[in-house]
């Protein structure tokens, strides 16, 4: 059994507590240890406050601005209230790429970073940001997140957060500590059906919450061969990782249903991984049979499969199938005692409302169920990526940010849904033994306030 645990930094003595605020210029959030606007936290001298003063234009600097990164500038540049200060990449005609966009959008140009791989550093030491958003490979969001933070600004990456247990936690003791935000940008749970199933979670319509199936089921051959993007890096972590490493996009919306971190949490998962196959059978079809592509030893196993459950009981499945041909899919299935829900397509099935035994499409109930966060952004976010959904959570972010709320997804959401990636390794590589998640909110998880249903 692995030890994910931390004892030490237990709980927050209140006096380094109120010594910590004062000193990062909290004193008037901190009074009486209430923060306007902070549903989720709670409201005792135990609870780690973060920095929820309002900003009312975000200064943002961006690092990694590849495909993900270049998406998320140009949908911040649409959002009000933010400022493109600083654009940092290893490549450099990619900062100026990004340079061009922000003057094309009225903004003065942005002062540009591109002298090798940690000069992200360099400018997280700049003192006129007020957030740092990484969409680098996987192994530099943490590194990246730690900056930001320890250099006072909050920080946004995309996903996983984390790809190690030990880095998960990093990221909530760095956060705690400098009281700065880490948002894990899981943009899934932004996407329309993610939403209008919340909102239905939110109402009752399933009843009470059983069990879930979820994953992320895509077909990346050709991208993790490919010699640009993201088939610079995502193969290497083929090669020498077996097991669930892509988690978040279908965990985030049904951790979020289920009221994962407040007021239930991930107890233990147990993982099994099928052979590997695909990675090779398409190497050889592409570039032929003795290619090193081809002959190569993949350590991932083509199909990883996670059971999770948690502390009060609840069930969900895990998959991750991005090796073979297939459509695809983040399975999304939601069971309640009154009715079951599920992607890939869309229905739904509801006891004494759907004809007997039969499901419906989900688009029936949208007129009823629709999320108002949907309802009132979807002519915005029309065209933008990923149907939209990454134009929502940038404006979410940015929009948490300048009324001073918490984000939607805190550091403890990123942490617990990124760490499913070691967990599962660990699992696989012992015949499938439980893994027992950290606590990361250390107690917290029992008084935190759900998510409530946002409106646009
Ligand atoms: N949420 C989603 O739907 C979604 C979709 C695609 C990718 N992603 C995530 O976004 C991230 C980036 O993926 P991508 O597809 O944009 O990859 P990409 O390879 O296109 O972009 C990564 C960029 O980071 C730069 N980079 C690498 N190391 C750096 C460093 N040390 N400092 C500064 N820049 C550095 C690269 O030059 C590149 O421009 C990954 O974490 C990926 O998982 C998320």
């Amino acid at each position: 059994m692995s030890d994910t645990s931390r004892a030490g930094n237990e709980t927050w003595d209140r006096r380094d507590f109120l010594k910590a605020g004062a000193a990062a210029g909290l004193g008037a959030a901190l009074g009486g240890l209430t923060v306007p606007g902070c549903a989720g936290i709670p409201k005792t001298g135990l609870a780690p406050v973060f920095d929820y003063r309002p900003i009312e234009r975000v200064r943002v600097g961006f690092v990694g601005v590849g495909g993900m990164g270049s998406n998320h500038v140009r949908n911040f540049l649409e959002i009000e209230g933010v400022e493109v200060r600083a654009v940092c990449d290893i490549v450099e005609d990619k900062v100026a790429r990004i340079q061009g966009w922000v003057q094309e959008a009225g903004q003065p140009k942005p002062e540009g970073y591109s002298r090798g791989k940690t000069d992200f550093k360099r400018m997280c030491e700049r003192d006129d940001l007020d957030l740092v958003f990484t969409a680098t490979p996987w192994e530099w969001h943490v590194p990246v997140c730690l900056a930001a933070m320890e250099n006072g600004k909050h920080a946004a990456t995309e996903v996983p957060a984390a790809v190690t247990i030990d880095d998960c936690w990093k990221l909530v003791e760095t956060s705690e500590k400098t009281r700065k935000h880490c948002v894990m940008m899981e943009n899934c749970c932004y996407d329309r059906r993610e939403l209008m199933v919340l909102n239905m979670v939110r109402k009752g319509l399933l009843g009470e919450l059983l069990h879930a199936e979820a994953g992320y089921l895509h077909d990346l051959r050709s991208l993790k061969f490919s010699n640009t993007g993201e088939g610079l890096w995502r193969l290497a972590h083929s090669v020498r990782r077996n097991g669930n490493l892509y988690p978040t996009h279908g965990l985030g919306p049904v951790a979020q249903r289920m009221n994962i971190n407040r007021g239930d949490r991930f107890d233990y998962l147990v993982s099994m991984s099928s052979p590997s196959r695909g990675l090779n059978l398409y190497a050889a079809k592409q570039f032929g049979a003795d290619h090193p592509s081809a002959t190569k030893a993949y350590a991932l196993g083509d199909v990883n499969v996670s059971l999770i459950r948690t502390v009060n009981g609840l069930t969900i499945t895990l998959v991750h199938d991005c090796s073979n041909p297939r459509p695809y899919s983040r399975i999304d299935l939601t069971q309640g005692t009154r009715g079951i829900v599920r992607g890939y397509p869309d229905q739904i099935y509801i006891e004494g409302r759907s004809p007997g035994d039969a499901w419906e499409p989900l688009e029936k109930y949208a007129a009823e169920y629709e999320h108002p966060l949907w309802k009132g952004m979807q002519a915005r976010a029309a065209g933008k990526g990923h149907g939209g959904m990454d134009f929502i959570e940038d404006y979410r972010l940015v929009e948490t940010l300048r009324k001073g709320d918490p984000p939607d997804m805190d550091v403890y959401d990123a942490a617990d849904w990124s760490v499913v990636c070691e967990l599962s390794e660990r699992s696989v590589a012992n015949r499938s033994r439980p893994m027992d998640f950290p606590d990361f909110t250390r107690g917290r998880w029992k008084n935190r306030a759900p998510i409530g249903i946002i409106e646009a």
